[in-house]
């Protein structure tokens, strides 16, 4: 096992990348003042809002959110995992990556990634050694090339197959189990979770088998058995097939959303790779959100009958929060009887592709299901029709797609547009904000101190070292004092930090997609309006929190007697305003 990565030698590689040359050997970029532009490569699009700042050493996609640092783009467009991605850096600027002593400081969950890793090649390793096993794969249609791009594999039939690969010791059955892969027994010792299985790996987006699926040769209960839930799996946060389709397709436009892996397989074993699964549940918001931040467009495939209708509108239900103005949902209902699978094999790629291109659009489908729902066209249906519309509107973020929709509500039921938004009780009309694609500021109400202070900190981390902390900072409680106090160490200590670095920094950190967010942003000050901007902000933070604190004291007082030693806090601090200001 190779030791950590330091610190000190990302911050340095992200000093030295040109993070222009990087993205611009990749997209074509144009300088724009300064900073450069081009049409985004993580989502389609035909205006640029895609912009790379070499002075923050940052990317960022106004349209689709998409953003980072040279490391990050490595990642995400050539998706590379982090450490290949570091050495792809370190590779260009000619740099030897060091490590720190083998093995200190790794993530608690490697040693379950590795045991998913290994067991994913013994499974591979096992089809080859059981021809009747790869006779059932054949029997299905599938070809070598495609069990190998899935890394499909097969668990021999043995209750111990999988134990005997690993050592025989219980720190190694504790990390099998908690990998989801053996099971322990009533009366003591453990079994292999699967057996006489096909075994499907699902991957996270970096690659790494988070667990797997695994089918009964043949017929049998249950057809498919999926790991359980482990620290690395989440069922309804994972896809089966989207790091695959991203292998296999540069610039991903549109998902296909289907229910089983066999299908996933077979249409990319077709030449439709762009298909993923959900694990054997009801599509999730977590996997919708997922899906729109791969691409724009999502086209849900199920069967016709009532379940495969059931599943599409719980489906729908999932994406109403995440639709808005340029993502897309259809729906495709396939005929009778038929799987994407079975489709793909008697028709051809070219036909099932066709079927999707005429994919149902939502409000269609909403509609029509809507008024299949209330039947005849009487007054009455109108008016039901409206009121089973009502918190499926409400469900739409406000913006121009829930203007539309309501429009061909209206049309439908048969009322005046601003009779039914009445009637619908949701905030519609020329009032309606208009869809933000970041969130703003609400006017009047300025950003906190402390946001203002982090975000002067992200633009410009040099500052860390030149300026001055105002006595008290750290016993201010407001939200996000830690995280300023924490920044402001960071670029104490760390000289040459650019903005990017220290956002890197925050990769696995809850604060990192906030921090992100800021250096996104816009500064409007200069450097030296910054130096000053900043020590005035922690100025104030003390200064705000002290007049709190007096405030507090003073109408405890008014109440009660104050303690000896709130007594003698409110005297220093009376001085102390008195003193700074
Ligand atoms: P299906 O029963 O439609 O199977 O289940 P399938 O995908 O067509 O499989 P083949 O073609 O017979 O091999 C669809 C999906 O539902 C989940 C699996 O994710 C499966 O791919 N499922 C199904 C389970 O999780 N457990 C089961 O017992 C059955
Ligand atoms: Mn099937």
């Amino acid at each position: 096992m190779n030791g950590r990565i330091p610190q000190h030698f990302i911050d340095e590689l992200l000093q030295r990348a040109d993070i222009v040359e990087i993205i611009g050997s990749r997209v074509p970029l144009k300088k724009a003042g300064r900073e450069y532009k081009a049409c985004c490569p993580f989502h389609g699009e035909k205006t640029p809002s895609f912009t790379v700042s070499p002075t923050k050493g940052f990317y960022h996609c106004f349209g689709c959110g998409a953003h980072g640092t040279a490391l990050g783009f490595l990642m995400e467009y050539d998706r590379l995992e982090f450490i290949a991605a570091v050495e792809e850096l370190a590779t260009r600027l000619g740099l030897e990556v060091p490590r720190e002593g083998a093995g200190q400081a790794q993530s608690p969950l490697a040693p379950v990634y590795d045991a998913l890793a290994a067991a994913a090649a013994f499974f591979e390793k096992s089809l080859r050694t059981h021809p009747s096993a790869v006779d059932y794969l054949r029997s299905r249609g599938l070809d070598g090339e495609t069990a190998r791009t899935f890394r499909v594999g097969y668990a021999p039939p043995a209750w111990d197959s999988l134990l005997r690969e690993f050592e025989d010791t219980d720190a190694e059955r504790t990390r099998l189990a908690a990998a989801g892969l053996i099971v322990a027994r009533e009366g003591g010792g453990y079994y292999d979770r699967f057996r006489d299985r096909i075994m499907f790996p699902i991957r996270d987006s970096r690659g790494r088998v988070i667990g797997f699926g695994g089918r009964v040769i043949g017929s049998g209960e249950p057809k498919y058995l999926n790991s359980p839930e482990t620290a690395v799996f989440h069922k309804g946060q994972e896809l089966y097939g989207l790091y695959e389709a991203r292998q296999a397709e540069r610039r991903l436009t549109r998902l296909l959303v289907v229910e089983g892996y066999m299908d996933v397989v077979s249409l990319g074993q077709h030449g439709i790779c762009d298909a993923v699964a959900t694990l054997g549940t009801a599509t999730t918001p977590d996997q919708v959100r997922r899906l729109f931040r791969a691409v724009p467009e999502i086209v849900f495939c199920f069967d016709g009958d009532r379940a495969g209708r059931a599943a599409a509108w719980r489906a729908l239900q999932a994406s109403l929060p995440e639709v808005r103005e340029g993502r897309q949902v259809r729906f495709l209902f396939l005929p009778d009887g038929e799987d994407p699978d079975s489709l793909v094999r008697k028709e051809g790629a070219k036909a099932f592709a066709t079927r999707a291109d005429a994919a149902v659009p939502l409000s269609d489908y909403l509609l029509e299901e809507l008024q299949r729902q209330v039947g005849s066209d009487s007054l009455d249906a109108r008016a039901r029709l409206a009121e089973l519309a009502r918190p499926l509107v409400a469900m739409l973020p406000p913006g121009v797609y829930r203007e539309l929709l309501t429009d061909r509500l209206s049309e439908a039921v048969g009322l005046r547009r601003e009779r039914l938004t009445a009637a619908l009780g949701t905030p519609s009309g020329s009032n309606a904000p208009a869809p933000a694609r970041r969130p703003r500021p609400v006017p009047g109400q300025r950003p906190s101190l402390v946001r203002q202070a982090i975000t002067l900190l992200v633009h410009h981390p040099e500052l860390g070292r030149t300026v001055t902390v105002p006595p008290g900072l750290d016993t201010v409680r407001t939200r996000g004092t830690a995280l300023l106090a924490e920044l402001l160490e960071l670029t104490r200590s760390t000289p040459g930090l650019t903005p990017g670095a220290l956002v890197e920094r925050f990769r696995e950190r809850p604060e990192g997609p906030h921090l992100a967010e800021l250096l996104a942003g816009q500064v409007l000050v200069g450097e030296a309006g910054a130096a000053r901007e900043l020590a005035d902000s922690l100025q104030r933070i003390v200064a705000q929190a002290r007049d709190e604190r007096l405030a507090e004291l003073v109408s405890k007082a008014a109440s009660a007697s104050l303690s000896t030693e709130e007594k003698d806090e409110f005297r220093r601090l009376q001085k102390e305003a008195a003193g700074i200001r």
